[in-house]
């Protein structure tokens, strides 16, 4: 085996290392409504489950010299997301809205994505996602520190909006949700291919 002490390893290897090991890692397409009511649109594969009761999400954006991303910029000033499932039909569009631009440019329409108000909170989802998570921002935090720190972004799940097609009562069909994950690089997952197991008694 190879072993890498952390303390040798510039931020480069750390995050190569991180992301290849760490998958697949789910995305949320994190909707939010700039100050000027401009929608924004973004994934972050640093993104995860991380209670039910309430359930809560989050979902980690990377600093860089103290540049802060629209998301959480938009975040910070109107305390609400939507986090939007990728399924493999929408990931070129998923990808387009990965794009560094001005807050000024509306990420839907660059990806050919409808905007749309689920009404529990003044956040933007995707139209057609086969799911759209309605979230209330309850808290944030910040690891490492500048240039390069990530800032944690909590947000308790007030609404959750199911295409029919994937649901079954309270149970997904991860099949037909067909969502993607993320590997290294641009690398990507599906959640076609399962298999099952007992848990012990
Ligand atoms: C699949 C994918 C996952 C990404 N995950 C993250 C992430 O977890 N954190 C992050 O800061 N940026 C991530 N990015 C990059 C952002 O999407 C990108 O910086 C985007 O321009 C941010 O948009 P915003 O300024 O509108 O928030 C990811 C990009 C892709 C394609």
């Amino acid at each position: 085996m190879t072993t890498f002490a952390v303390a040798d390893l510039d931020q480069t290897e750390a995050y190569k290392l991180t992301t290849g090991l760490i998958i697949p890692r789910p995305i949320g397409w994190i909707g939010t409504y700039g100050a000027d009511g401009v929608p924004n649109l973004a994934p972050y594969s640093f993104f995860q489950a991380v209670a039910t009761n309430p359930p809560v999400v989050l979902f980690s954006t990377g600093m860089a010299d103290g540049d802060v991303k629209d998301t959480l910029a938009n975040c910070r000033a109107s305390g609400v997301f939507t986090a939007n499932l990728v399924d493999h039909d929408m990931s070129v569009a998923m990808n387009t809205t990965a794009a560094p631009v001005e807050p000024s440019v509306d990420e839907f329409e660059l990806a050919g994505l409808t905007a749309k108000r689920f009404g529990s909170v003044d956040a933007p989802g995707v139209e057609g996602a086969k799911a759209v998570l309605e979230c209330r921002v309850i808290n944030e935090m910040t690891l490492g520190s500048a240039p390069l720190e990530h800032v944690l972004t909590f947000g308790e799940v007030v609404a959750f909006h199911i295409d029919d097609e994937v649901l079954d009562g309270t149970r997904i069909d991860a099949v037909k949700l067909d969502a993607l994950g993320r590997l290294a690089g641009t690398n990507y997952a599906t959640t076609r291919e399962q298999f099952s197991l007992d848990r012990p008694a």
